[in-house]
């Protein structure tokens, strides 16, 4: 039987270029529902890798905004940096094949909580636990997984706070809640995890005693770190803001924070 527009069918792959072979009108139609689901797979994948970008980008706003508020009355930020990435493709499927998870983009969306990565770097330990208090605070974030690895360091040494939160993207398609990783560690505990990173990914190193003097520097940077922090603690305490000049100065300069 022929179907209607066959011809126009015919005609356009024609012009399209396809062999005089593959221009039979039932190759053709199997050929184009192909195109069309592997289309549709790929449009699904575009839109929540959207989502997911978009959500790092809320998460990120947040972060710097809490920070500038935080310094308009404290006179310091708790935030040095932050870094955001997306997780690549590769990454994506290699870690559903890792866990055995059939690659399906409503699995990613559901098992991967990790597409979409911010990584807050603070001044001083104490400013993770603020910086998590406030952006938890806020009504639309939801707090998913908390896992303190600075309270409990991995066997490796390595020091972060992780959390998984979701927050609501509006999408013309409606709203979309989306995971968003969290990781929160001060600049020494970056300084760590990136080197150590960098030495572990270009060998795979399982020398135990380089392995133990790794983790040394771990517990030496995190000796530093409660130093730092002991030390600003007690110079905060030595601030003697009753005097008049000193009020004025001190609210001289929360109004000379730049507002981004
Ligand atoms: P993943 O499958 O890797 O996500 O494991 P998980 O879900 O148990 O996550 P986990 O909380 O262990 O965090 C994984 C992420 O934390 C990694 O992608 C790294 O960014 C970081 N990380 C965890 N352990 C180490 C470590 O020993 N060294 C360094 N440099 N980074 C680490
Ligand atoms: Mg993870």
């Amino acid at each position: 039987m022929e179907h209607p527009g066959e011809n126009n069918e015919l005609k356009l792959w024609e012009d399209a270029g396809f062999p005089e072979q593959v221009q039979d009108p039932k190759l053709m139609r199997l050929l184009m529902k192909g195109a069309n689901n592997v289309l549709d797979v790929m449009l699904d994948y575009k839109q929540l890798m959207f989502a997911e970008s978009s959500a790092m980008k809320i998460i990120r706003t947040k972060l710097e905004i809490l920070d500038t508020e935080f310094k308009m009355t404290h006179n310091r930020d708790p935030i040095h940096s932050i870094q955001t990435r997306l997780k690549s493709q590769a990454s994506i499927l290699q870690k559903m094949s890792r866990r055995g998870i059939e690659p399906t983009t409503e699995n990613m969306e559901r098992y991967i909580s990790d597409i979409a990565g911010v990584r807050v770097i603070c001044g001083y330990m104490d400013d993770i636990y603020t910086v998590e208090k406030l952006l938890i605070e806020h009504e639309d974030i939801e707090l998913l997984e908390r896992k303190d690895y600075i309270l409990s360091p991995k066997p490796s040494g390595y020091r972060s706070l992780h959390l998984i939160v979701q927050v609501p993207v509006f999408l013309p398609g409606g709203v979309r809640k989306t995971k968003v990783e969290v990781q929160l560690r001060t600049i020494a505990m970056d300084f760590w995890a990136s080197l150590e990173h960098e030495i572990r990914y270009k060998k795979d190193l399982d020398n135990k005693a380089l392995l133990k003097r790794l983790e040394t520097c771990a517990e030496v940077i995190a000796r530093t770190d409660e130093e730092m922090q002991a030390i600003r603690v007690q110079m905060e305490a030595q601030e003697n803001p009753t005097k008049e000049m000193e009020q004025i100065l001190e609210k001289l300069r929360r109004f000379d924070v730049p507002l981004g």
